[in-house]
């Protein structure tokens, strides 16, 4: 039901009123607002901000005493840009770097840290500046949640529970104690704990039977004693379609004891269409867009298949499907450390976020959170900053565009339009998604998926008349266009107005261009 139903189009599609362009396609879609589905929770727009390459240090870190506009050592720049994301979760410390991060090395006066060693991204100098005060300090500027990952691939369990209880614990315990030395004595509030990251790979390589049993201990030891800030703990899950993962964890979950608990579980997939990372993040084809976009819509499949065994140990959908790492993996800049995974961001990821974010959406019910990979600088980032420089990406325009969605009501849609093909591949030509958020107004997303093709889209909402549709759209002169620190605004948002005919606006969606509107 939660589905668009995507329906070849025949050669006289009865919205082809109007003389169509030879470039353009006839499309329509029709938003049932008389079915209305689950809450699209906000934390499906969740980052994740790892010690990886520039992704902290220099992307958002700077220190105090840097020259760079900064509060307490976060850029301003930064923070502004995310601000306007309102983002509403972070994931740190990693990633991989979690399963090696030992939180004390990251607390303390400044100058008396420890310098360690980072050896999954580019075996560098950890110089712990940023740690656990530091990380809250950035979520309060940009008035986000935390999302902790703990160690569980080289830590113990006394190590994240003293953690934790340095961060939550309101009583005068000696950890607290420690906290207020270290300028905050309110605790912390931890609203989503990883208990691992990846731990059928760099967290452990442990087999799912040995996860489970690290997961009974550490999803009890690391307590949340912050009663007025309640925390959701996300074990490990599944690595792309294996199931093994899954299965195991909800067949623990299923049988569980009072001793142990869980809310959700992870899964990762990147687009990365081979391994290592090749794809182009620039300079590639039709074809090679094509076959990228393919493998960001097995997304779907993927959910679907997960979703499927969940439903089998939780048809109440208690735990949610957590999505906390995904985005675009592709060939590292040249010149860059291939290390930390620095990637140009084209108007073709643009519509990965989007086409990623609708299909999260359309899985609202079970999919309650999920996290780009990664926010600056790293990977399918938001934001490349570069000394003083910040720049923002067609990803970032993507995720501003999209922040109404948070915390609407998904509404079912259905699309008809004619099909993206290439080759082999037979792709959905427009992809669309709507919602109705708190105050009653209606935003629709649409992506027109066809690199030099417009849709010419018939929109509707069943049993009302639409008086304005209006809204933003992100159209770029290529698929493969970038923003640079020297040209950025190549690809930019710009206001968007449909036309209105008897009830139905009219869009024009360019080719490869992702679009909202809210409709009056
Ligand atoms: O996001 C980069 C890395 O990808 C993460 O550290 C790891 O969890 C995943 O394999």
């Amino acid at each position: 039901m939660n589905r668009p139903i995507y329906f070849l189009i025949l050669a006289t599609l009865a919205v082809a009123t109007a003389a169509a362009a030879p470039d353009t396609d006839q499309a329509r879609v029709r938003v049932d607002a008389a079915a209305p589905g689950p809450k699209i929770d906000r934390n499906i727009f969740g980052q994740f901000a790892e010690h990886l390459g520039h992704g902290v240090y220099e992307g958002i870190w700077v220190g105090p005493d840097s020259k760079i506009p900064n509060t307490r050592g976060i850029r301003n720049d930064v923070v502004g840009a995310l601000k306007a994301l309102k983002v509403p979760n972070v994931r740190w410390p990693g990633g991989c770097f979690a399963d090696e991060y030992h939180w004390r090395n990251g607390i303390g006066p400044a100058g008396k840290r420890p310098a360690t060693l980072n050896p999954n991204w580019g075996g560098v100098i950890e110089p712990n500046s940023f740690g656990t005060h530091e990380f809250f300090d950035f979520l309060q500027q940009i008035g986000a949640e935390a999302y902790l990952s703990i160690n569980v691939g080289s830590g113990t369990p006394a190590e994240a529970a003293d953690w934790l209880e340095y961060m939550t614990t309101p009583q005068p315990t000696a950890l607290a104690q420690q906290r207020a030395a270290n300028g905050h004595p309110a605790p912390f509030g931890v609203s989503f704990l990883g208990i691992g990251n990846e731990s059928w790979g760099c967290g452990g390589s442990m087999t799912p039977d040995f996860y489970v049993s690290q997961l009974k201990i550490y999803s009890r030891y690391p307590r949340n004693y912050n009663t007025a800030h309640p925390m959701k703990r996300i074990a490990v899950g599944p690595d792309g379609a294996d199931t093994s993962y899954t299965e195991a964890v909800m067949n623990a979950w299923k049988h569980k004891t009072w001793a142990w608990d869980i809310e959700g579980i992870s899964l990762h997939y990147y687009t990365v269409g081979k391994w290592p990372p090749s794809f182009k993040a620039q300079g590639f084809g039709e074809d090679e867009y094509a076959t990228l976009i393919g493998h960001t819509l097995r997304m779907e499949e993927l959910l679907r298949t997960h979703e499927s065994v969940m439903d089998k140990y939780d048809p109440e959908k208690k735990i949610a499907l957590a999505v906390d790492e995904w985005g675009a993996w592709l060939a590292p800049t040249p010149g860059s450390d291939p290390g930390f995974l620095e990637q140009q961001n084209s108007q073709r990821d643009a519509l990965i976020a989007a086409l990623n974010l609708d299909m999260f959406m359309r899985h609202a019910a079970r999919v309650r959170m999920a996290n780009i990979a990664q926010m600056v600088n790293v990977l399918q980032a938001m934001i490349f900053t570069r000394a003083e420089k910040m720049v923002l990406t067609p990803t970032y325009h993507v995720f501003r565009m999209y922040a109404p969605f948070q915390d609407a009501t998904f509404m079912p849609v259905s699309v008809e339009a004619a099909p993206f093909e290439r080759g082999d591949l037979k792709l959905p030509g427009v992809d669309a998604i709507a919602a109705r958020d708190a105050a009653g107004v209606i935003h629709v997303a649409l992506t027109n998926l066809h690199p030099s093709r417009s849709a010419r889209v018939e929109l509707e909402i069943a049993g009302t008349r639409t008086k304005r549709a209006s809204g933003e759209t992100l159209t770029a002169p290529r698929i493969d266009s970038v923003n640079t620190f020297d040209a950025p605004d190549t690809v930019a948002p710009r206001p968007f107005t449909g036309k209105v005919s008897g009830g139905k606006a009219v869009l024009t969606l360019a080719p490869a261009s992702v679009t909202v509107v809210t409709l009056e």
